[in-house]
């Protein structure tokens, strides 16, 4: 632990992964019908704007991605892997039960000697995990985090179920939150509700040499997403409130990448014109925990997204978890 006397943390640097291979709704169509499953582009297109997703090569892990984004924010804020005292991973599809995703991440960087865990509150986790380093770098725990979402969902899909298996892909985001003077993280939410466990689940287990129960993804859509369009105005509205800011104070507002629907809902409740609103799910499909940090590094890097704005990050997912940070950049 690196004692400091900052009162603040910010984020530095940005940085993401999206592996190579590119499936359009056209190609889901094809491959699905293989297996006499029966979709098309009209209807993911009209129901979630979803046109693509990307989907990781065999033998490629959830932290070989994480490597990857995790590398391009290191560069992007100018700093080392050995700079480095805290990992934080949010993800759902870890690589194994243990050790960690974050260790293996630090293995693999050669950043050893800080703190590293994962963080799991599915399509939630990258909110959860940057609350999670902010407050220790507020404390003087640590001083410089790689905050990280990484996902490989596509292992974790029943392609005979078309109501989810269009609807998610694989990726990973970055950032580099470090000790700061100045105010960076403004304001943040987290929060939970355990009586929704069923309508969003994995529900496998690892036990006795072998998984038991279903390993695959499952999901109440309608469930998710009457929850989901409650939870973002509300947690929107919450955080403003505790940072002493109003709506007309967001430049950006960067939500889960689940649905267009639900997150042009969220804008046009906290009465944000729809081009404040990062949208990513055409391309990405919904990356779970990487889908919040991948969109705010494209738009970082195409360059919407600038050093000053201040910017609202949303998560929401299964558990039912939610939650909410407001940032100046
Ligand atoms: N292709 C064609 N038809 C389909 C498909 C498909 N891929 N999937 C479902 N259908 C059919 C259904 O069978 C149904 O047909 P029926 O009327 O003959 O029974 C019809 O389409 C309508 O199905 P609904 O489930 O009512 O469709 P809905 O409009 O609710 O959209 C969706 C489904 C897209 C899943 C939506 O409910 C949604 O986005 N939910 C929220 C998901 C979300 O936000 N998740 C975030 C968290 S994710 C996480 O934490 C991992």
């Amino acid at each position: 632990m690196n004692g400091n006397t900052l009162k603040y943390s910010r984020i530095t640097g940005t940085g993401s992964h999206l592996p190579p291979r590119r499936l359009s709704n056209a190609d889901m169509v094809a491959d699905l019908a293989q297996r006499g499953i029966e979709t098309s582009d009209d209807w993911i297109v009209e129901r979630t704007g979803i046109r693509a997703r990307h989907f990781a090569a065999h033998g490629v892990t959830c932290s070989d991605m994480a490597v990857d984004a995790a590398r391009h924010a290191l560069e992007a804020a100018g700093r080392r892997p050995s700079d480095i005292d805290l990992i934080i991973v949010a993800t759902s599809t870890p690589d194994m039960v243990f050790p960690s995703t974050a260790c293996l991440v630090q293995q693999k960087l050669g950043a050893f000697g800080g703190a590293a865990f994962d963080v799991q509150a599915v399509c939630s986790g990258f909110v959860y995990a940057l609350t999670v380093a902010d407050s220790l770098i507020r404390t003087g725990a640590a001083t410089r985090a790689l905050v990280i979402g990484s996902e490989i969902f596509s292992r974790i899909l029943d392609f005979d179920d078309r109501t989810t298996c269009v609807l998610f892909g694989d990726g990973a985001g970055a950032v580099v939150l470090e000790a700061s003077e100045r105010p960076g993280l403004l304001a943040s939410e987290l929060h939970a509700d355990g009586r929704h466990v069923e309508i969003l689940c994995v529900p496998g287990t690892v036990a006795g040499g072998k998984v038991t129960g279903n390993p695959l993804l499952r999901m109440d859509g309608q469930a998710v997403f009457r929850l989901a369009v409650n939870v973002l105005d509300s947690v929107a509205r919450a955080v403003l409130a505790k940072a002493g800011k109003t709506e007309a104070d967001i430049d950006w507002l960067v939500p889960h990448q689940a649905n267009i629907r639900i997150m042009q809902g969220t804008a046009r409740k906290l009465k944000l014109p729809l081009d404040k609103l990062i949208a990513t799910v055409h391309e990405h499909g919904n990356t779970s925990a990487a889908s919040v940090p991948l969109a705010l590094d494209v738009a970082v890097r195409d360059g919407r997204i600038k050093p000053g704005h201040t910017v609202m990050l949303e998560g929401v997912g299964g558990g039912f978890t939610w939650g909410a940070v407001l940032l100046d950049l």
